[in-house]
């Protein structure tokens, strides 16, 4: 009798914490505010990379066939100064942050100096060969993922306007910065 009635709790406890376990998990996979950290900051920032690969093929593309098909001369309104229009454009949206940065030390704009400690780390990166350089930065608790990739002559029209330069050489970056939020399931 005591070994029957043992074996009905048994039962009842394993039923009872599988159906809590099973609640749980529906919560838990239902919750829209999932913190960076139980995703996985390296989950969201594999997402944010891919991101800056994509838009930053799709900038650097209009950049150089904007040179190619339209400049003729220093006059002309350049593809850098587009794309600046498009980094404020997209700034106002709260989607993005992007900026246009010199790595010659004399600008065509002061502007495009590197301001923030990454802005000149990047810099420097590009200076020692590298294309790509990346940082998760948490500011005021919130992740952000930065990110910038080399601007070097990759076409003569560009010399038209940086005539100090030659093809091949390094110009500057694009830096981007993304909310990290924004990459979580
Ligand atoms: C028609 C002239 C013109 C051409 C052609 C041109 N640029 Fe520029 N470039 C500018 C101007 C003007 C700025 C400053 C834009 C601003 O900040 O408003 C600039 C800025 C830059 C900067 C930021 C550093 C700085 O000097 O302020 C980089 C990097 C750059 N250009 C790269 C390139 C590359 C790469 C090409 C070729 C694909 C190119 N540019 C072609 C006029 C030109």
């Amino acid at each position: 009798m005591l070994r029957w009635f043992l074996e009905i709790c048994f039962i009842c406890t394993i039923v009872f914490n599988s159906s809590c376990l099973d609640l749980l998990a529906k919560e838990i996979k239902h919750d829209r505010y999932i913190k960076v950290e139980n995703i996985g900051i390296e989950k969201a920032a594999k997402r944010a990379r891919q991101t800056v690969e994509m838009l930053d093929e799709m900038y650097k593309a209009f950049i150089v066939l904007i040179t190619d098909e339209y400049v003729k001369d220093e006059t002309m309104f350049s593809a850098l100064t587009v794309s600046k229009k498009v980094f404020e454009k997209m700034g106002t949206k709260e989607l993005y942050k992007a900026r246009l940065l010199d790595a010659t030390g004399e600008p065509h704009n002061p502007e495009n100096t590197p301001r923030t400690k990454f802005e000149r780390d990047a810099i420097g990166a590009f200076i020692n060969g590298k294309s790509f350089y990346e940082k998760v930065e948490k500011v005021d608790g919130k992740y952000y993922f930065q990110a910038a990739t080399s601007v070097s002559i990759v076409t003569d029209g560009c010399t038209i306007c940086h005539p100090h330069n030659k093809h091949g050489d390094l110009l500057g970056g694009i830096s981007y910065t993304f909310p990290l939020d924004m990459f979580f399931d």
